[in-house]
This record gives structure tokens, sequence and C-alpha cells, in this order.
């Protein structure tokens, strides 16, 4: 079974966790199972940012960015080359590594 290991945050994983998952569950689902609040405004609907993780290793192991969520993510607070947002990634067979950002942009309450 992959592991997912949650780099600390101030907030929202003080210590950082590693928790095991299966193949295809959903990162924000994980996240949320485990305690590890990250954000989700929009309830997994790709369009409001809140959700924004970078990954820092096993990137290559997720699923495909589509089209939708390219176009969101590239409004994220603190963008990087291996950001993604955890409610549109399925797990794959690798280990992860994740941050979650500091702050993020919640575009449902921008408008
Ligand atoms: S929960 Fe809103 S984009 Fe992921």
């Amino acid at each position: 079974m992959p592991k997912i290991f949650f780099l600390p945050h101030k907030k929202i994983c003080p210590n950082g966790l590693i928790i095991e998952s299966k193949k295809n569950e959903n990162l924000l689902d994980i996240a949320h199972r485990n305690n590890i609040k990250i954000e989700n405004a929009c309830k997994k609907s790709c369009i409001c940012t809140t959700c924004h993780c970078i990954i820092h290793k096993g990137s290559n192991s997720l699923s495909n960015i589509k089209e939708n969520e390219d176009n969101i993510l590239n409004k994220a607070w603190g963008l990087e080359i291996k950001s993604r947002l955890s409610c549109q990634i399925k797990i794959n067979n690798r280990d992860l590594v994740i941050e979650i950002p500091m702050y993020n942009i919640n575009y449902i309450n921008e408008y």
C-alpha cells in the first residue's frame, strides 16, 4: 500500500503525518479521514483552489491533470511546478510527500 507523508503545517498538521492509502483513493478524502483538515470550499467541484497542495515526491504516479484543474490551479497562492488540487488526485501505487501551502485563496468568496 502506498504511503502518504504530509509534511508539517503549522495549523493543519503541526507534526506531519504518514498515512497508508489504497490505490484510486482521493487525496483530499484520505486527508480528511485522518483529521488533516485541508480546506475544500467548493466541495471538490474544482473551482476554489483551497485544497491546493504541492507534491514533492511521487507526482509522476498520479492521475493526469485535466484542463479544468489546470485552469483553476494557475490561480492558486504559492503555485509551484508540482502543485495540484488535492480534490482532483487519485492515488496510484507510489509513495507521496505532500506539502500543504501556508495560505490559500478561495475563489468562491472572491467573486
Ligand atoms: S475543493 Fe475546491 S478546488 Fe478542490
